[in-house]
This record gives structure tokens, C-alpha cells and sequence, in this order.
């Protein structure tokens, strides 16, 4: 099953939860909540109180996207603050089995995040652990960027390799995902698509979201 998940990077922050419900309307059925430390990534968004307030704001799903150093230590925040879905990037992990058994221990669904550098292949030993992996297609840290086509072969290793050791993991992929490369990923493997600047930097997320769910969906069509 293909979802959307609207990333809130690119919404108007004055007036986010009227723009995740109007993206919700058009058929996002996961809330993509970018969050950075200004370490990991050199940006800096958001922390466990906006997602705190998010939670009053939509019945979706909050996906948090930790794009921080020491994500152990703010993971408790994370869950108390209303998240359900969690990931941490490999990159920052020093003990991911650890890390990974956190989230999952505050009862929310864990996913571990690859850069565009960072080959599929060093996830071996935690792909039966992970509710999701995460295949980043633009370097993390900024919404609007040009997507990173590396990452398609990355997609359908994760594929074969689910289906090779029969476990259940879901693949979401993240970044540049608008009309002209959703049907690539998509036919890759992607299942959870993240877009932020293709839903909220123009027009209204609504109809931005149904049409590129459509387009989604006419590329599973497609393809068999
Ligand atoms: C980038 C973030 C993304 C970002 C994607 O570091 O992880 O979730 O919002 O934005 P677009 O869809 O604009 O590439
Ligand atoms: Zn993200």
C-alpha cells in the first residue's frame, strides 16, 4: 500500500494545523515531522513541544525524523510528546540495536535512516528490528531539494532483501519527491512517500497532495 506522508518542513508554521489537515483531506495519512539539531544537520526546526501540539492538531500518525546527535536522550521526549513513529539516522548511532529498542520500548514504531552516502548494506543486522527504513534522497538538513536518483537502486535492494529474508519492514524514502519522481520511487519500492515542498510551498495542499497520490498510484498501475 502506497501512503503520503506530508513533511511539515515546508508549511507555514503560523497556521500548521490547518495546513496537515488540508494535506490530510487531500489523502496524507502520516504526519513527516523533520526534526534538527543544528549538529547532525545544519539546520534547526523543531522540538518535543511542537509535536506535543501537533498531536491536539491531527488523528494521523507522527512520524519523527530525528536528524539529531544523541538521539537517546531526547527519544522519552519524543514519545511523551505524542509521537508514533520514530527513526534515527545510522550515521548518528553509535549503538543503533540500543537506540532502535528505545523507541520501541516507548511503544512506538522504530525506523533507522540512510544518507545518500551510506550504503544499504550496513543495515544487515537491524532490518529485522525496524518497523521502517528510511532512504534520504536529498542530504538532510533543508526541504526543496533536487532529487538524488542514487537512491532508487537503494529502494530496490531494500525490496528484494525483505522479501529474500521474509521480514516486514516498510520503506519510506524522503526528499525531492514531487510529480516528475514519484513514479521512479515508487516502481523502486518506495511505499511511504515524504514530500514537503511539493504539498506546501504553493497552491493548496489539498489538491498538491491528491495529485500526487494519483500520480503514485497510476505508477503501481503501471507497472504490472
Ligand atoms: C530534509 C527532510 C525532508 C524534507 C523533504 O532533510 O528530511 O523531510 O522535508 O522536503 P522536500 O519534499 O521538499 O524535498
Ligand atoms: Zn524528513
Amino acid at each position: 500500500m502506497i501512503e503520503l506522508a506530508p513533511s511539515i518542513l515546508s508549511a507555514d508554521f503560523a497556521r500548521l494545523g490547518e495546513q496537515v489537515n488540508r494535506a490530510a483531506e487531500g489523502g496524507g495519512t502520516v504526519i513527516h515531522v523533520d526534526v534538527m539539531d543544528g549538529h547532525f544537520v545544519p539546520n534547526i526546526t523543531l522540538g518535543p513541544q511542537l509535536v506535543k501540539s501537533l498531536r491536539k492538531a491531527t488523528r494521523l500518525p507522527l512520524d519523527c525524523h530525528l536528524m539529531i546527535e544523541n538521539p537517546d536522550t531526547y527519544i522519552p521526549a519524543f514519545a511523551d510528546a505524542g509521537a508514533d513513529w520514530m527513526s534515527v539516522h545510522l550515521e548518528a548511532c553509535r549503538h543503533l540495536d540500543r537506540t532502535l529498542n528505545l523507541i520501541r520500548s516507548h511503544g512506538c514504531q522504530a525506523g533507522v535512516v540512510i544518507n545518500p552516502a551510506t550504503p544499504v548494506e550496513l543495515l544487515s543486522e537491524v532490518l529485522d528490528i525496524v518497523d521502517y527504513v528510511l532512504v534520504m534522497s536529498v542530504n538532510p538538513g533543508f526541504g526543496a531539494q533536487p532529487f538524488i536518483p542514487n537512491s532508487l537502486h537503494k529502494l530496490s535492494r531494500l525490496k528484494d532483501l525483505r522479501e529474500r529474508r521474509n521480514l516486514h519492514y516498510r520503506i519510506e524514502v524522503d526528499g525531492g519527491i514531487a510529480s516528475d519522481t514519484v513514479a521512479k520511487v515508487v516502481r523502486a519500492g518506495a511505499e511511504i512517500l515524504v514530500a514537503g515542498n511539493a504539498v506546501f510551498s504553493h497552491g493548496d495542499p489539498k489538491t498538491n497532495a491528491e495529485n500526487l497520490l494519483k500520480a503514485a498510484l497510476d505508477a503501481t498501475l503501471l507497472k504490472v
